[in-house]
Formats: structure tokens, C-alpha cells, sequence
């Protein structure tokens, strides 16, 4: 009986040990070859480890080294991961107690390039402080992911970049937390070295033909507002964060774009100004919209309804000053002729909206937090948010959240609000 307990908890520490102690499955029976392994020896020796993460690195068989992946017929080294899996964040972190120094710092050797296979390299987490980004990351022409988030790179990206006409993940981003902090990473300050503004719009301009790109993660950089606009021509650019960045264009310019498969944009905490323009509604794929701490100004446009697969929509302090729509356009394209029948995060607090409250909003089937607090909202608290349909669990079954504080709404909750469970707060 105990045994049979125990079976599955082992299984579980097994699995998260898995990558960092266990050698990679399938590709065990294979024996790297010798030119990697040397490659990868002399690159280790480049580092400073103080936790001592590569000790595995010994042997004849580089495929059995952690963090090591070997493609499974020919041995050759396929992926280098030294993701630091337990990164401190500061000095007092929990975490420094009980694993010390888990950073990797020093030297990126060259020799890192005679992996003429690679096509993963993640190095997020680390302390390579004040390093520039190699140039010669650019010449692995195989590789597909390249993590360099939280890895304490600064200086210019080298162009080069570009070169990687394989990659389809590209992270550099930082964090705010650590950025506070400022006790490991230096950001990327790409462009402030550069003084010479004919210069400046162009320096990502690369990154627009790595036409393969599918993630691009830069928040927390400072692009000064020098980001291509191209970005939406990007055919196969699914999630995109830039929060953070130091963009500063009109919507129009930014939103209007192609952006053919594009699911999550994330341009909070930037200079994004004007208003929406009415063509966001094309972009079908979208789930994931922040847009949180612009200039934003005008409407929230009506064309918005078209968007089927939202999941979270934040447009919270901006400088949204009219209406909301009275009427969505494009529900009956929805699979389930609603309003946002996805959608569980509305947040439109910290503006100037003016006017009623729209019959649509108490439509929003799965719509669990909604934030209009902090706006110049009038008029009742329309009875439809309470007398619609289906009284047993009100207009809104998701609902957990909701703030209408702030406003100048007059009138009483509808019955059902007070009637929520004391989770679903007010
Ligand atoms: C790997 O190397 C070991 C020791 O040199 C050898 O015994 C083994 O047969 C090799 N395996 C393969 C798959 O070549
Ligand atoms: C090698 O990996 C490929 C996929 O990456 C897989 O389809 C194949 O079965 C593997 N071969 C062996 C011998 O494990
Ligand atoms: C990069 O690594 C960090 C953690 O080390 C992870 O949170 C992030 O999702 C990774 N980025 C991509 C694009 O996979
Ligand atoms: C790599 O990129 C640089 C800068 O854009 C360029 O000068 C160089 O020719 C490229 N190298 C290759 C092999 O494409
Ligand atoms: C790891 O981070 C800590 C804290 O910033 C720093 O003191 C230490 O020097 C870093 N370790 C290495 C090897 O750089
Ligand atoms: C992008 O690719 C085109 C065509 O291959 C080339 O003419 C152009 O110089 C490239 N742009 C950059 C910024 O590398
Ligand atoms: C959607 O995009 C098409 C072209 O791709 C454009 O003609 C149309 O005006 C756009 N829709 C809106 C509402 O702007
Ligand atoms: C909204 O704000 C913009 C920019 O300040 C202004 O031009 C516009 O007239 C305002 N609209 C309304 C309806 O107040
Ligand atoms: C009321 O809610 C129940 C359960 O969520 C659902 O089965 C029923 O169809 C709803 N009725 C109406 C009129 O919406």
C-alpha cells in the first residue's frame, strides 16, 4: 500500500529533476562526437561556475552532460541549455540560502561555434555582466531558440542577429524586478551608445527579415522608440512583448499592420498615442492585448467585437475619452453569437470614459474580472446587469471581480451582485 503512494510522488521528483540531474533520454546510447566534445571543453573553461553546474562535464560522452542534447542519430550536439534554474534574485532571496550561486559568468568562447548543429542555446538567468552579445551567435545558422533573457548581456545587439535565418524564438528580455535591483543585470542598452540618430531607426531592422521568428521577447529594453514597424510583416510572429521599450508611435501605425498570426501583443508601459484604429479587428488571432500605461486617447472601437479569441484585453490608464461602443460589430462571427465569449480580463480603469454602461458588457459569458474603476462613467447601473436571463447565477457567471468604483454611476447593484459568493468580490 505505501508503496503504491509513494510510486507516483517519485515519478513527480523524478520529472523535475529530469534535464538538470538525468541525462537525456533517447539519446543516451549515443557518444557525441569528438569535435563537439572538445568544443565544448574549451568553452567551459571560459566560464566561472561557483556552484560548480557543469561538473557533469567529464567523460568522453558530451551527450550524457547536463544541459547537453545530442541528436539522437548522429550524436551531434543539437541544444547547450544553462538555463540557471534557480536564479537569486537578490541577497536576501530564499533561494541564495539554498542553493547559492547558481550564475554562470565569464567568458563566451568562440569555440561555442564549432557546434555546427546547435539549435538551441539558452542562457537566461546568468551573470555574464556588462558582456556584449557575441557576434558570433550570429553564425549558427541551424539555430532555431536563443534565450539570453535575465542573462546580464548589455551593449549593442549585434546585427549579425540577422543572420540566423533559422530562429524562431528570440528572448532578451529583463525584468523589472531585476532592474530595480540592479544587482545583476545590466540592461540592454542597445542604442544609448549610439549617437548618431541617422543611424538609430535602423538598428532592428534585421530582425525583420528572420521571417521565421515566431516569439520575440525584448520588454524592459530601451528601443527609444526606434522599433520597425515591419514587425507586423513578420508571417509567422505570434507573441510579441515589448512591454516597456520606450516605444513611442500612434496606434495607427503600430496596430494597423498585417500581424497575420499574431496572438499575444504586449506594448504596456510605452508612448503608444491616438486612438485604436478600427482595423484591430482584423487581427483574428489575437488573445492577449496590453496597451496598459499609453497615451491612448479616442474610443474604443466597435470593430473590436470581431476579436472572437480574446482572453485578456488591458487598456487601463490611458487617455480613453468617449463612449463606450453601444453595439459590437462582428459577434455573429463568433462561434457562439456572444460578445468576447472567451474574454476573462477586461480592464479599462485609469481613463476618461464618459456615458453609460453598454447592454453588451453583461453579455460577456466567461468574463471574470472587469475593471472600470477610476473613469467619468454616468448614468444607472443598467438593470440589464442583473434582470437578464438567467437570474440563478446572474448575467455574468465568471464573474470573481468587479470595480465600477469611482465613477459617477448612480443606482443599486443588481440583486444577483449581492447575492455573489464572498470570493467574487466587489
Ligand atoms: C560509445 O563509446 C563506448 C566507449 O568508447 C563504446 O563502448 C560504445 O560502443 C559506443 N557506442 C556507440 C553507440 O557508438
Ligand atoms: C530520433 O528522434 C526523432 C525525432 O527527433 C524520432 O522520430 C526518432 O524516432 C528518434 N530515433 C531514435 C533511434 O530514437
Ligand atoms: C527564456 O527563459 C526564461 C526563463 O529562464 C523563460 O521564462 C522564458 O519563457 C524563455 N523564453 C522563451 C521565448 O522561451
Ligand atoms: C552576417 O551579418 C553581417 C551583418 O549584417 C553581414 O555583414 C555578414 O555578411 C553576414 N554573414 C553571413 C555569412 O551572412
Ligand atoms: C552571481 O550573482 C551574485 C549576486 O549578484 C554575484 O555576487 C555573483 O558574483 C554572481 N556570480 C558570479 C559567478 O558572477
Ligand atoms: C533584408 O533582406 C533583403 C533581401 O534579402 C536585403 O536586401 C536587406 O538588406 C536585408 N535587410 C537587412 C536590414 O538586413
Ligand atoms: C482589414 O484589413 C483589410 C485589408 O487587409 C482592410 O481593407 C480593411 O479596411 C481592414 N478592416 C478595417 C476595419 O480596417
Ligand atoms: C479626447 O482627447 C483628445 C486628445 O486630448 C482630444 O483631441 C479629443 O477632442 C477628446 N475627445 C473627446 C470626446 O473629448
Ligand atoms: C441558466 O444557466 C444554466 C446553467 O448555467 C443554463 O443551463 C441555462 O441554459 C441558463 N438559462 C438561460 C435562460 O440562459
Amino acid at each position: 500500500m505505501e508503496a503504491i503512494t509513494w510510486l507516483p510522488l517519485m515519478f513527480l521528483i523524478l520529472c523535475s529533476v529530469r534535464g538538470e540531474l538525468l541525462p537525456n533520454i533517447g539519446a543516451h546510447l549515443m557518444n557525441c562526437t569528438e569535435s563537439d566534445r572538445e568544443a565544448l571543453i574549451d568553452f567551459k573553461n571560459g566560464l566561472h561556475d561557483p556552484a560548480n553546474r557543469l561538473s557533469s562535464w567529464k567523460g568522453s560522452n558530451c551527450c550524457h552532460w547536463r544541459g547537453i542534447s545530442c541528436e539522437n542519430t548522429t550524436g551531434v550536439v543539437i541544444a547547450v541549455d544553462l538555463r540557471n534554474p534557480h536564479p537569486t534574485y537578490n541577497y536576501n532571496d530564499e533561494s541564495l540560502d539554498r542553493y547559492g550561486f547558481w550564475n554562470l559568468s565569464g567568458e563566451i568562447k568562440p569555440s561555442l561555434t564549432k557546434l555546427k548543429s546547435l539549435r538551441h542555446l539558452d542562457f537566461s538567468f546568468n551573470t555574464f555582466n556588462d558582456n556584449p552579445i557575441p557576434d558570433f551567435f550570429g553564425s549558427f545558422k541551424n539555430l532555431q531558440y536563443l534565450n539570453l533573457s535575465h542573462a546580464g548581456f548589455s551593449g549593442a545587439i549585434p546585427l549579425n542577429l540577422g543572420n540566423l535565418s533559422s530562429l524562431q524564438y528570440l528572448d532578451v528580455s529583463c525584468d523589472d524586478i531585476w532592474e530595480e535591483s540592479s544587482l545583476f543585470v545590466d540592461n540592454l542598452k542597445w542604442l544609448t551608445d549610439l549617437s548618431d540618430n541617422q543611424f538609430l531607426p535602423k538598428v532592428l531592422d534585421f530582425l525583420v527579415n528572420v521571417s521565421s521568428l515566431i516569439t520575440l521577447g525584448m520588454s524592459n529594453n530601451w528601443l527609444d522608440g526606434r522599433i520597425p514597424l515591419d514587425f507586423s510583416e513578420l508571417p509567422n510572429l505570434q507573441f510579441l512583448y515589448l512591454g516597456a521599450s520606450g516605444l513611442s508611435e500612434s496606434c495607427h501605425q503600430m496596430l494597423g499592420g498585417r500581424w497575420e498570426k499574431i496572438q499575444d501583443l504586449d506594448f504596456g508601459r510605452n508612448d503608444l498615442h491616438r486612438k485604436l484604429p478600427s482595423s484591430i479587428g482584423n487581427l483574428t488571432f489575437l488573445s492577449h492585448l496590453d496597451l496598459s500605461g499609453n497615451s491612448v486617447d479616442g474610443g474604443i472601437p466597435s470593430s473590436l467585437g470581431k476579436l472572437c479569441n480574446l482572453i485578456s484585453l488591458d487598456v487601463s490608464d490611458n487617455y480613453i475619452n468617449e463612449t463606450l461602443p453601444v453595439a459590437l460589430e462582428g459577434i455573429e462571427i463568433c462561434l457562439s453569437r456572444k460578445p468576447f465569449p472567451i474574454l476573462q480580463s477586461f480592464d479599462l480603469s485609469y481613463n476618461y470614459l464618459v456615458g453609460n454602461l453598454p447592454e453588451w458588457l453583461g453579455h460577456i459569458e466567461n468574463l471574470v474580472e472587469l475593471d472600470l474603476s477610476l473613469n467619468y462613467l454616468n448614468g444607472q447601473i443598467p438593470a440589464f446587469f442583473g434582470s437578464l436571463q438567467n437570474l440563478s447565477r446572474g448575467p455574468l457567471p465568471s464573474l470573481q471581480y468587479l470595480d465600477l468604483s469611482d465613477n459617477y454611476l448612480v443606482g443599486n447593484l443588481p440583486e444577483w451582485l449581492c447575492q455573489l459568493e464572498p470570493e467574487r468580490r466587489l
